[in-house]
């Protein structure tokens, strides 16, 4: 898993796929900022916490390090929660359907940053969440779940958010039993 923030989709997804689980384990956890509650989260689960730094126009050299720990793990699916980086398209082509994010928006409705913020800025009376497939754009690779939260008179973004992120924790497990369960058939 890859994190950059406060990992609360990181620690649903440790206690959906601990070790030992026979369909899947979160086996490690990258950062790229040394701070970020998701590390500590992952160490407080006993799973292997990394921090691999992002320096100022050195995306090349994190996606290298990134690579060759997850080669050396034997990584099969990388899931992005709240990693606030775009990956280069070079990155992503090395594992295609096999990096899946989660957003909160109904994509393609409002991608990029503040979508809560977007979605009541837009009047809407629906949001939600949607796991997709990463490419190398911003929240634009293929869909793989989505569900919807109610937009209530009243809302602010903090509210919205929480609403949201209920969804997030509930729907990101079910996303990747689902892809789980077809890896052996997707075809890039
Ligand atoms: C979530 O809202 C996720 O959809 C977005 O960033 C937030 C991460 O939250 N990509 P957390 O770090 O998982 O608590």
């Amino acid at each position: 898993m890859l994190a950059s923030g406060r990992g609360s989709n990181l620690q649903s997804l440790v206690q959906a796929f601990p070790a030992g689980s026979p369909l899947a384990s979160v086996v490690l956890v990258v950062s790229d900022q040394p701070q970020a509650l998701a590390l500590q989260r992952a160490v407080e689960a006993a799973v292997p916490a990394l921090h691999i730094p992002f320096p100022k126009g050195g995306r090349a050299q994190f996606e290298q390090s990134l690579q060759q720990v997850l080669l050396k793990q034997h990584i099969d699916l990388v899931l992005l929660a709240g990693f606030m980086r775009l990956l280069s398209a070079q990155f992503v082509a090395q594992w295609p359907h096999r990096i899946l994010n989660i957003h909160p928006s109904l994509l393609p409705q409002f991608p990029g940053l503040h979508a809560q913020r977007q979605a009541l800025a837009a009047g809407a009376t629906v949001s939600g969440c949607t796991v997709h497939f990463v490419d190398a754009g911003m929240d634009t690779g293929p869909i793989v779940a989505q569900a919807q939260v109610p937009i209530w008179p009243g809302d602010t973004e903090e509210s919205l958010a929480e609403r949201i992120l209920q969804q997030e924790h509930r729907l990101y497990p079910q996303a990747v039993r689902q892809v789980l369960a077809g890896l052996g058939t997707i075809t890039p």
